[in-house]
């Protein structure tokens, strides 16, 4: 693959809902894409719905939960790519919903494993590549409401308050060598895993609707409109912000 004077962009979890989403529109804002997934399949659906549109992206396959292959798929992006001027770190998995005391080591490992050790990791590799590049880069993180606040949801929650931890200390850290690192905290969003909670019906619906003010869930598109923002220069000077992307959840 030849490098372009293009912006570049890694979004991770690109196989999917609010990925696939990003992926378009980091495109259509004339980023090339690095669209990540442990579905290289999806993946490679995502990319094939960028170029149709006329945009610029590449499929790679990685498990963010396994060292070895996101060391390999960062290389990869060195040699393709060159530089890396933004990162969306959206993988992730649920939690199933599943209270503390009745989670077992298993699943509680899995979440720690995917979604908090395996943002960390690609964080690393990112910060590693903008350091060591002209310009620095933004990285942000998709957290989530319960990144913020407490839910049922133990081990999810407790990735996301982690995620959060991360995303501050990585703020800190590197706000001074030119890479601003932020997270987005959506509500109930119409896509992907949200999809789990509107499909368990009107109740449920109801009940975790009437925690969003808005009345309604959000679209896959208002979170990647946050995204889009903080990785531009209109958000110079945003460093270590939580942004919640809720329909005013976490104002209760
Ligand atoms: N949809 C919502 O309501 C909502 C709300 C708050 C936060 N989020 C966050 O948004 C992010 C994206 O979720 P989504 O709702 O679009 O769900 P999704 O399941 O459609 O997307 C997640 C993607 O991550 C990929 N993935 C899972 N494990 C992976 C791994 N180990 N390595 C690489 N890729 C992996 C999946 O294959 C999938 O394509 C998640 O971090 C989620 O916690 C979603």
């Amino acid at each position: 693959m030849s490098q372009t004077n293009k912006p570049t962009i890694l979004i991770t979890g690109g196989g999917g809902g609010i990925g696939s989403v990003a992926a378009g529109a980091f495109a259509a804002r004339g980023y090339r894409v690095a669209v990540c997934d442990i579905r290289l399949d999806a993946a490679q659906l995502t990319v094939d719905a960028v170029r149709g549109a006329g945009g610029q992206a590449d499929a790679y396959g990685a498990d963010i939960g396994d060292a070895a292959q996101v060391a390999a798929l960062f290389e990869r992006i060195a040699a393709d790519y060159g530089r890396l001027d933004a990162a969306f770190n959206n993988a992730g998995i649920g939690g199933g919903g599943i209270p503390l005391a009745d989670i077992s080591e298993e699943d509680w490992e899995r979440n720690l494993r995917i979604n908090l050790s395996g943002t960390w990791r690609c964080m690393k590799h990112e910060i590693r590549m903008m350091l060591n590049q002209e310009g620095g880069g933004a990285i942000v993180n998709n957290c989530s409401i319960l990144g913020i606040n407490g839910g049922a949801n133990a081990s999810y929650t407790a990735t996301k308050h982690g995620i959060a931890g991360l995303t501050k200390s990585a703020a800190v850290s590197y706000a001074a060598k030119g890479i601003r690192v932020n997270a987005v905290c959506p509500g109930l969003i119409e896509a992907g895993l949200g999809l789990n909670v509107i499909r368990r019906g009107e109740d449920a619906l109801r009940k975790f609707l009437s925690l969003h003010p808005i009345g309604r869930a959000g679209t896959a598109m208002e979170v990647v409109n946050a995204v889009l923002w903080l990785c531009s220069d209109e958000a110079s000077f945003i460093h270590g912000h939580m942004m919640p992307v809720d329909g005013g959840y976490s104002s209760h």
